[in-house]
């Protein structure tokens, strides 16, 4: 083990780093070189090429520079095969996040090979190189493999669809009750809905039975087992709680996933995130955590440090980045546009973060769940993302303390690129985190940003306090009134035991 980590840290890399190099340099070439279409002979290669490259056999590649490129990725792909990542994997989040964007350009490249020996023979390295940066690609025995493995998994996505994707187990199915029946019957939307579980242990089929029948108008409710498209082996998501999210996202058959937790509350249609400028920009939206603790985890702020290399321009923004506060994503809801390579290979970044080895050994242990898998994911793998841009508020109740106005409650509110309340966390009970309060309801008055948090308890309100204290409009009021309404009506469906 140790001589084969210190041979890897030798050889290899020199090798890797070259191949890289030489690939990446290539494929730009050809990529935006008129001649890639018709030529298969006689491009010559350009100099800065020639020294880095240190194969002597690659000088007589020059007179067939595609069959060149596909010997590269062909050799490229090789030594990330021979040499794969192992555990410790603390250590190999950015690395693999830079093996990824090779594949990425890989797969671009092949999109747009037309030679069809070429295309076959990158695709291979495609498929090989996925499955062993990312085993969990890999069908399940019973699903017969077309294509290839992430060939078969892009086609499956239905170009230009969308949906919600909210994945729910027995636990959540309350909130996710609320959710449903709101996004429907308070906001009307008609977006498709897909509820993602791991098997009927997860979500048995009667409480599927009663969230298809919450349904009254638009597209039915549809279900995914996601232990149809992963095989549960590495993966354990069935009692793996956050981890089925990500995969979810990647596993769904829409191109544009909306995916939200059960508990998220929204003040406006569903509809509206994927118009939201920062999606439509870059593909990926997320949302900010509360900002807190700075300084107060370095081991965290020192292994992000430990793996980026380059920070992105989304990064260069972050406070966790740039004043090592604590909390940087609010998972809780996350838009990405599959269509988008960068996003989809990022996608795989941020489901390997939450395989079953990698989030034991320390993506929840170094941070909380999954919730900042998404943007280091994005972030390691280059794909391009957007945070909309405050961190998380607050909305909630009106509490004057020592003559200073607060906005107290037990969630984490976020706004929309014109800065109105677009949703919360926490669902519509006023203290979901109260055991004693779990058919207590309250429509709530004030909201806050940009100001300073006094955080609770786990199961305590917390309070933002220093910023403006601003008021409800009616139109808020009316819509979280026909929420609890509408929660209300459905608890007695569902609580039924
Ligand atoms: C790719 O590399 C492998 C291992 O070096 C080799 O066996 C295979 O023939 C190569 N494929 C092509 C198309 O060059
Ligand atoms: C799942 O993967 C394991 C190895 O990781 C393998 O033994 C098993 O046969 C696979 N199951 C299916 C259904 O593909
Ligand atoms: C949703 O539809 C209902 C019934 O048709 C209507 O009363 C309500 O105003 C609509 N809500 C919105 C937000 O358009």
């Amino acid at each position: 083990m140790s001589a084969l980590l210190a041979f890897r840290g030798l050889r290899p890399a020199w090798v890797g780093f070259t191949a890289i190099a030489a690939v990446t340099l290539l494929s730009l070439f050809l990529l935006y070189s008129p001649r890639l279409q018709t030529s298969t002979s006689t491009t010559t290669v350009p100099d800065p090429v020639n020294h880095i490259i240190a194969d002597s056999t690659f000088g007589e590649a020059r007179q067939d520079d595609v069959g060149a490129m596909a010997r590269a990725i062909n050799e490229t792909s090789q030594y990330f095969i021979d040499y794969p990542l192992q555990p410790p994997f603390k250590e190999h989040f950015g690395e693999l996040g830079h093996r990824s964007r090779v594949l990425r350009d890989w797969i671009a490249l092949a999109d747009q090979t037309r030679d069809p020996t070429i295309k076959a023979q990158i695709s291979d390295a495609i498929e090989r190189t996925a499955i062993s940066l990312y085993p969990f690609l890999e069908k399940p025995k019973e699903t017969p493999v077309v294509k290839g493995n992430v060939a078969d998994l892009r086609a499956s996505f239905e170009k230009g669809s969308a949906a919600v994707v909210i994945p729910t187990s027995d636990k959540t199915l309350r909130f996710a009750a609320h959710l449903v029946g709101t996004l429907r019957s308070v906001h009307n939307s008609t977006l498709p809905i897909q509820v993602v579980y791991a098997g009927d242990d997860d979500l048995a089929p009667d409480n599927r039975l009663r969230l298809a029948g919450i349904v009254e108008s638009g597209p039915p409710l549809e279900f995914l087992d996601i232990m149809t498209v992963f095989n549960d082996t590495t993966l354990q998501l069935q009692s793996g709680g956050w981890a089925i999210k990500a995969f979810a996202a990647l596993g769904s058959r829409f191109e544009k996933v909306i995916l939200a937790d059960a508990d998220a509350v929204f003040f406006q249609p569903p509809e509206v995130l994927l118009e939201h400028e920062a999606f439509v920009r870059t593909g990926a939206l997320l949302f900010h955590d509360r900002l807190l603790w700075k300084d107060v985890f370095p081991v965290r702020n020192e292994w992000f440090e430990s793996q980026i290399r380059h920070p992105g321009p989304e990064l260069k923004k972050s406070l966790v980045w740039t004043e090592r506060y604590a909390e940087e994503g609010d998972s809780g809801l996350v838009v990405l546009d599959k269509s988008r390579l960068d996003i989809l290979v990022g996608l795989f970044h941020i489901c390997w973060q939450n395989s079953y080895a990698v989030r034991e050994e320390t993506t929840y242990k170094i941070t909380y769940g999954d919730k900042e898998t998404w943007w280091f994911g994005l972030e390691l793998t280059g794909a391009s993302y957007e945070f909309s841009k405050h961190y998380g508020g607050i909305v909630g109740w009106k509490k004057v303390d020592k003559e200073k106005e607060k906005v107290c409650s037990f969630v984490i509110a976020h706004v929309d690129a014109q800065d109105r309340l677009l949703w919360y966390n926490g669902g519509l009970l006023k203290n979901k985190g109260n055991k004693n309060m779990q058919d207590v309801y309250d429509v709530p008055t004030h909201w806050m940003v940009d100001a300073e948090w006094e955080k609770g308890a786990k199961q305590d309100f917390s309070c933002m306090k220093g910023g403006k204290v601003r008021a409800l409009s009616e139109r808020e009021i009316a819509v979280i009134e026909q929420s609890i309404d509408l929660a209300k009506g459905l608890d007695k469906v569902i609580l039924v035991p």
